[in-house]
């Protein structure tokens, strides 16, 4: 194994590189024939690889890709989740080199979907490809691989609904996180989820002149300030009533044994250029990023930004507001606590809407099970290390769905750092990650076709 691994690094940087040439933004309707085109190279790797079935399932957007390697039934069977779209690049003048055009340096490689996650899931391509050309397959292997994970995975939850006898499986297998660091290997026990929202505050019936009518009607960009500001307390906690209300709180000792992972906060504001941190009174930063929900503005518009100054009073006022879910929080659930609270603040003199987007809900996986064993056996196989259990702050809508509609676990087995700017200009992954991924991987499978015979 290791042999093959070591023969054919360059071709699986290469192919890696190809991949990440093709520009496969799900969110702009510009790229979606590259988006298909992704997912057609995607196909062809895993045919070439040697799986069966390699197809494309169309979808009302993006296709899913779909392989799978029956080799034993007695055998268990791995379903290996991806995503070949990636966010859009913008704003593309902060790269040092343009995002799809791939580049080595500092023994990163830097384009858009390096790490997110491109990088991440065509690893399972070619560990599945070495081990059918050495050693064979120790389970059964399905993947499949969905092109619209970045605008919240609409179509691939109908999807499985009607494919689950087809998608059966024993475990999911996902490298779509981060671990610690290279010397601290970690395994991702729980995502957060996401209630995501579009506001509109309106005021007159037309933009103003702010000489005329200042004073005497509503800003609706001072009163859209003022009315995000008071969505946190001095605390740092959220106002929206009963917003805390279905948290699932950690046992202390819960809390003790998240906090064994390692943390520089040093370090942590050296990379960010922050002379602090800031957030909810009485939790850590690994706290306020993985075990808390949070609010927070995405982006804010309205008025005059153009050159010079332009004396006006704005119309109409937006913004995009995020919300991090916990368990057992749900984003039905926070969406109309948000929008309620919202709407019940708007002053006199404006009107406020509120357009929900796609939400998804918070993730735990159990650490008691075999499948877990599996994947830290694997860990400590490849890095000589046993992985800390670390919960996630991102968010990935779809492992719920999963659980609920085909009733399978999850295994977040990321080889990303936090600090590979996933969705900043300059995403990088590092090539020690990528080859690390692909060496760590046939492990699991080998531990798990052990633990569950
Ligand atoms: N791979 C990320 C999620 C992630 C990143 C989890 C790092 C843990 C560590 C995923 O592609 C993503 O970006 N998800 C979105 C949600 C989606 C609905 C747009 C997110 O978290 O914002
Ligand atoms: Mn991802
Ligand atoms: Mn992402």
């Amino acid at each position: 194994m290791n042999t093959y691994l070591e023969t054919n690094k360059q071709r699986f940087l290469d192919e890696l590189l190809e991949l990440l040439r093709i520009p496969s933004v799900s969110a702009d309707s510009s790229f979606k024939d590259d988006v298909r085109r992704a997912a057609e190279f995607v196909r062809e790797k895993l045919q070439t690889a040697g799986l069966d079935n390699a197809q494309l399932y169309e979808t009302p957007g993006h296709p899913i890709v779909y392989a799978e390697k029956m080799v034993d039934p007695a055998k268990p069977t791995v379903l290996v989740y991806g995503h070949y779209d990636v966010q859009p690049a913008d704003p593309y003048d902060l790269w040092l080199t343009p995002p799809f055009e791939p580049t080595i340096r500092n023994e990163r490689i830097y384009a858009r979907g390096a790490c997110d996650d491109k990088g991440q899931f065509y690893m399972h391509i070619k560990a599945i490809e070495a081990m059918m050309a050495t050693d064979g397959l120790p389970c059964n292997v399905k993947v499949m691989i969905e092109g619209e994970e970045e605008v919240g995975s609409d179509h691939l939850g109908i999807f499985v609904a009607n494919h689950r006898e087809m998608l059966k499986a024993d475990v999911i297998l996902v490298s779509d996180t981060s671990i610690i660091s290279n010397e601290t290997p970690s395994l991702e026990t729980g995502l957060r989820g996401l209630s995501y929202v579009e506001v509109h505050v309106t005021g007159a019936n037309r933009d103003l002149h702010s000489g005329v009518y200042g004073g005497g009607v509503a800003n609706p960009i001072n009163v859209l300030c003022e009315m995000i500001a008071s969505l946190h307390d001095e605390n740092g906690r959220v106002t929206i009533p009963e917003f805390y209300a279905s948290v699932a709180d950690l046992s202390d000792d819960e809390r003790a044994e998240l906090a064994k992972a390692p943390f520089d906060l040093t370090e942590y504001k050296r990379d960010l250029g922050i002379n602090d941190v800031m957030g909810e009174t009485g939790y850590s930063t690994n706290e306020r990023t993985s075990i808390r929900p949070t609010l927070d503005v995405n982006g804010i518009w309205g008025g005059y930004t153009g050159e010079g100054a332009k004396t006006v009073l704005p119309s109409k006022a937006s913004a995009k507001i995020s919300m991090r879910l916990v368990p057992n929080q749900t984003p039905d659930e926070i969406t109309e606590l948000f929008t309620n609270h919202f709407k019940s603040i708007a002053p006199a003199g404006v009107t406020v809407t509120v357009t929900p987007h796609h939400g998804g809900m918070p993730y735990v996986t159990p650490v008691d099970s075999i499948e877990f064993e599996a994947a830290s056996k694997a860990f400590e196989d490849a890095w000589g290390k046993k992985p800390i259990p670390t919960r996630g702050g991102g968010s990935i809508p779809i492992m719920a769905l999963f659980e609920q509609e085909l009733g399978i676990k999850s295994i977040l087995m990321g080889f990303g750092l936090d600090s590979d700017a996933l969705h900043s200009p300059n995403e990088s992954y590092g090539l020690f990650n990528y080859y690390k991924g692909i060496e760590t991987i046939p492990y699991f499978y080998k531990h798990y076709a052990d633990l569950k015979k």
